[in-house]
């Protein structure tokens, strides 16, 4: 029997984060992994979209490109879409989703499209299509061309399935991981979060230096479809090791409640033994005793005219406690504001591009290496 062929593996980045993430699909051994519009593409195989969900930290999901076809209109696009072998990439008991986008062409009504879509699945498969299903077919139509994708990951990837706390503003997971791999972060450093709210860079560092997978605890939307090998896959999934280390990880944040999410997420992590966190202002912040490694955080940044003032005295404190206890320490900080990220006094450059994140440009200031 020969082999199946490969077929597209789409990552999804952050906006911004396109470089880093496919940094990390290439050191994780996805070859031929290349930067492209929104995200990171290569050719694969089913256990490699398995992996990439099961051990990349920097994308929000991983789609497989299952059809490709001209369409001009309704009546081409409803044609071609029962062409496709339908059974080989979905469970006619398997509800399904359809959703749609257009640009650019003939087409464009994306409602319409993805009625035609899922009539052809319903017609041809006989699988129920469902507002609520957690599978979901991605139709995109750009110049005409008919794009069809599985969503094989479900919900988003930065959920990571341990964090139940959630302090405000949470850095999400996925982003924590590019920031962190774009300061150089490889695991063998202690890495301290003086305002580390419900602990995610904290936890990921954890992580990272432990060589846990970050998928390791959560399902995903590919279990549910033909050719899933539940057994390869709980080989793919067994836990490693841990890896030894002797590092620890640091977390302080003023909010007694923000402390005691991280902690609960870090024992839902199963990092607990390796962090520390503890309720304390920047201000009072002392090194612990460990050699210099990352100091790292997401500090408040206003969206409001009107607000930075005291912001300014924030990062200011936060400069002079680092330049005056932290000097071996590399530094990153995440802020929307360049007026902000100068008042550290550290002298902290700017990496491009910036991120789009909830509507905001925020981007990652760091010390130079
Ligand atoms: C944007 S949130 C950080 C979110 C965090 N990265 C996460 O993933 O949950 C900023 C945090 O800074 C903390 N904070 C504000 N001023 C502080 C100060 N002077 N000292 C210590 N923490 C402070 C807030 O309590 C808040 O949790």
């Amino acid at each position: 029997m020969s082999a199946p062929d490969p077929f597209e593996i789409y990552l999804v980045a952050t906006p911004g984060l396109e470089a880093p993430l496919c940094a990390e699909a290439l050191a994780a051994g996805f070859t031929g992994a290349r930067m492209v519009e929104g995200g990171v593409a290569f050719s694969g195989h089913w256990p490699d979209v398995w992996r990439a969900n099961l051990d990349l930290r920097g994308t929000t999901r991983v789609l497989a490109r299952i059809g490709s076809f001209r369409a001009m209109h309704l009546a081409q696009l409803d044609k071609r879409a029962r062409k496709l072998d339908w059974a080989a990439m979905l469970r006619p008991d398997v509800p399904v989703k359809v959703e749609a986008s257009c640009k650019r062409s003939r087409i464009y009504h994306a409602g319409a499209a993805a009625q035609r879509v899922a009539t052809a699945i319903a017609e041809e498969l006989g699988a129920p299509i469902a507002e609520d299903a957690d599978l979901r077919v991605m139709v995109r139509i750009e110049d005409d061309l008919v794009t069809i994708s599985l969503d094989t990951s479900g919900a988003s990837l930065h959920k990571r399935g341990f964090k139940e706390g959630v302090a405000k503003a949470p850095m999400r997971e996925t982003m924590a991981a590019m920031f962190l791999a774009q300061c150089g972060y490889d695991g063998s450093q202690s890495v301290l979060d003086p305002m580390c709210g419900s602990g995610t860079f904290v936890i990921e560092a954890a992580e990272i230096a432990l060589g846990l997978k970050p998928g390791r605890t959560r399902s995903f939307a590919f279990e549910h479809l033909p050719g899933f090998d539940r057994a390869a896959w709980d080989t793919m999934r067994a836990a490693a090791p841990l890896r030894a280390t002797d590092l620890r990880f640091f977390g302080s944040d003023r909010d007694a409640g923000a402390i005691r999410m991280a902690q609960e997420n870090a024992e839902r992590a199963g990092v607990s033994d390796y962090v520390r966190f503890t309720q304390q202002s920047i201000e009072t912040l002392e090194p612990p005793e460990c050699p210099p490694g990352l100091i790292i955080a997401n500090p408040p940044y206003g969206t409001r005219i009107g607000n930075k003032a005291p912001l300014l005295g924030l990062y200011r404190s936060m400069g002079n406690v680092i330049r005056a206890k932290f000097a071996a320490w590399k530094v990153g900080i995440v802020t929307t504001d360049k007026d902000l990220a100068r008042a550290t006094g550290l002298g902290l450059q700017l990496v491009e591009p910036t991120v789009l994140h909830g509507g905001l440009r925020v981007g990652l200031w760091k010390s130079s290496d």
